[in-house]
């Protein structure tokens, strides 16, 4: 295998060796093993987070012992009441790890809110900058005591989480967090959330897909670099970018050690990046529908199916056609082969991260490794061009490795690099509007969709997510023309108004929006719609403030039906 041989190679020209971790998650109650099997199959819950969120009332010797015990009693087959009685002994309800945390620097009126000019617009960036009190959690003393008593990953600082059934922390949800929390001027949080991920990458290599052990096997997109530069621009701390800078620099070996791959393209090979995560098993936190799938397919699938749903998951996109496209049924979640594919904004994240890199190096004086980092952001640029760029339809496109072609669909993803600036030609900036025109994407009212296929998966048709419409918005705003710019705006306004619409009706903000719905909370996939919303609320404070003089909350004709039109008319026509 190529590819591996390139590993070696990497290894033996010295990069920081991850030989001495454990591998990712052992635990015989919250990752594996008969008790977790018995209690997920069982259905004990309706949402198998439930019950791998619960802690425990004895030692996890003292829980799989009696639990044993309950087995043989039972020949194996524990009935229902029995295993009931069993978790309410030994498990202790959900919630009961993590207090509510009011950060210490929040505080009642901060700047950005004066440069928003529509007073409810205003009105409302100020209920979100509230809603921060409401997702702020810290850990009990008791999670580092006894940290085998928990699912949770113990965390020294309080954190920020998305809502709903995510009360942990999450990845890449925290950029957007972040973002919004700067504008909120809450930068001691900040600093706290990334010392978290800084210490996760220190203890185990990498930085998991979420705060709980059952996440540790994947990782989620990678935007540490990034954040680390979001709260240095903005604390201007360097003697915190310098304590960190070989913390960050472990991070990306993780990705190039753990993720990477060689393609080959026009009879050259280049090196990429692809979101795999080479252990089976299900998922803890989906256990019986991940059991449920299984049983669709042959035994001797079934470990390869597991692999590709938490690759699934290591994207964000979980799950998404756009991992099940040139499988046996792309329609069908089984046919998911997430590892097959070169994605573009995993790609255009680390090639930012790269160039971040080498900006921070050359910055701490340091110019071996700022030139080290410049190579390896100009090789990849390289291998994006070569192999993801498409020149006649003007986009970037997820290549697939295995059947050698892109993946010519439609996803927002697809102007990842805009967003990174990880391009040289300044004119992709006005061909990817010409790429969305042709998509007719500028024709939804109500935001981005996330493909324009209606699967049923959640990152699919008809959902519309925060961190993509900020993906394309923040990357058409770059252009120098005034027309990009102009569509860059009004795709901030429809996206502001489905928030701010939605927000006037339910007082929530939520992680997902249905564009095909008048924008109300979206839905599709595994689990119910959530509130929150910890990266909406942070996209929203950011477009607020970005163009604050020019948003407004009223809604505009255009996006009104055909229905209203008619009744605005008679009501005119009466009124005369
Ligand atoms: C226990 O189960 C096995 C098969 O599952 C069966 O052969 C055996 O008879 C059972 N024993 C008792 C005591 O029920
Ligand atoms: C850095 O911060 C300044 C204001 O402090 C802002 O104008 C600029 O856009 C920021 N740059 C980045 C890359 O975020
Ligand atoms: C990354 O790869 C190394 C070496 O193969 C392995 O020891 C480590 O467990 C891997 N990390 C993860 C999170 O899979």
């Amino acid at each position: 295998m190529m590819w591996e041989l390139y590993l070696l190679l990497l290894l033996g020209l010295g990069l920081r060796s991850q030989e001495a971790l454990p591998p990712p998650c052992e635990s015989q109650i919250y990752c594996h093993g008969e008790l977790l099997h018995q209690v997920q199959m069982t259905k004990l819950y309706q949402d198998d987070k439930q019950f791998v969120d619960m802690s425990l009332t004895a030692s996890p010797d003292e829980v799989l012992q009696s639990f044993r015990q309950l087995a043989m009693t039972h020949n194996n087959s524990i009935p229902r009441e029995e295993l009931q009685k069993f978790v309410q002994t030994y498990f202790q309800p959900v919630g009961q790890e993590l207090q509510s945390w009011i950060p210490e620097d929040w505080k009642e009126r901060p700047q950005f809110l004066q440069k928003i000019s529509d007073a409810k617009l205003r009105d409302w960036a100020g209920q979100l900058h509230q809603i921060w009190k409401n997702l702020g959690k810290k850990m009990k003393p008791e999670i580092f005591k006894n940290p085998e008593r928990s699912s949770l990953i113990y965390s020294e600082h309080p954190f920020i989480v998305p809502g709903g059934r995510f009360v942990e922390f999450y990845y890449w949800d925290s950029y957007w967090v972040m973002e919004g929390l700067l504008l909120s001027e809450m930068t001691s949080t900040v600093k706290g959330m990334l010392q978290n991920f800084l210490d996760l990458v220190k203890t185990y290599g990498h930085i998991p897909n979420g705060g709980r052990v059952y996440y540790l096997q994947r990782s989620q997109p990678p935007l540490l670099t990034l954040m680390m530069d979001l709260y240095v621009n903005y604390t201007k701390d360097i003697s915190f970018l310098q304590e960190n800078i070989e913390t960050l620099a472990s991070e990306l070996d993780f990705w190039t050690m753990n993720r990477s791959l060689s393609v080959s393209s026009g009879g050259k090979s280049y090196i990429l990046n692809r979101y795999y995560v080479p252990y089976g098993g299900p998922r803890p936190e989906s256990y019986s529908k991940d059991e449920e799938l299984a049983n669709t397919v042959l035994e001797g699938d079934r470990e390869t199916l597991w692999s590709e749903l938490k690759a699934g998951a290591e994207s964000g996109w979980d799950f998404s056609s756009r991992w099940l496209v040139g499988g046996t049924n792309p329609d069908l979640l089984s046919s998911i082969r997430t590892s097959k594919m070169i994605p573009v904004d995993l790609n255009a994240f680390l090639c930012q991260a790269e160039e971040l890199m080498s900006n921070f190096y050359s910055r701490l004086g340091n110019d071996a490794e700022a030139t080290k980092y410049r190579n390896l952001r100009s090789q990849r640029l390289a291998a994006m061009e070569a192999v993801l760029w498409d020149e006649q339809k003007g986009a970037w496109f997820d290549y697939d490795w295995e059947k050698e072609k892109k993946n010519l669909e439609f996803y927002p993803s697809n102007l990842t690099p805009l967003w990174t600036g990880c391009f040289s030609d300044p004119s992709v900036l006005d061909k990817a509007l010409n790429y969305l025109e042709d998509n007719n994407i500028l024709t939804y009212q109500y935001g981005i969709p996330t493909s324009l296929h209606n699967t049923g998966q959640q990152w699919d048709f008809p959902n519309a997510w925060a961190p993509l419409q900020d993906l394309v918005i923040r990357g058409l705003a770059k252009s120098a023309s005034p027309r990009t710019q102009e569509v860059a705006f009004q795709l901030a306004q429809n996206w502001i108004r489905t928030n701010f619409k939605v927000y006037s009706q339910k007082s929530a903000m939520y992680e997902k929006y249905d564009i095909t719905n008048g924008g109300q909370p979206g839905g599709g996939g595994e689990y119910e719609v959530q509130e929150g919303f910890g990266w909406t609320n942070g996209l929203a404070l950011t477009l607020l403030d970005r163009y604050g003089d020019q948003l407004t909350s009223g809604t505009q004709l255009a996006s009104l039906g055909p229905h209203c039109l008619l009744v605005a008319l008679l009501i005119s026509f009466l009124l005369q």
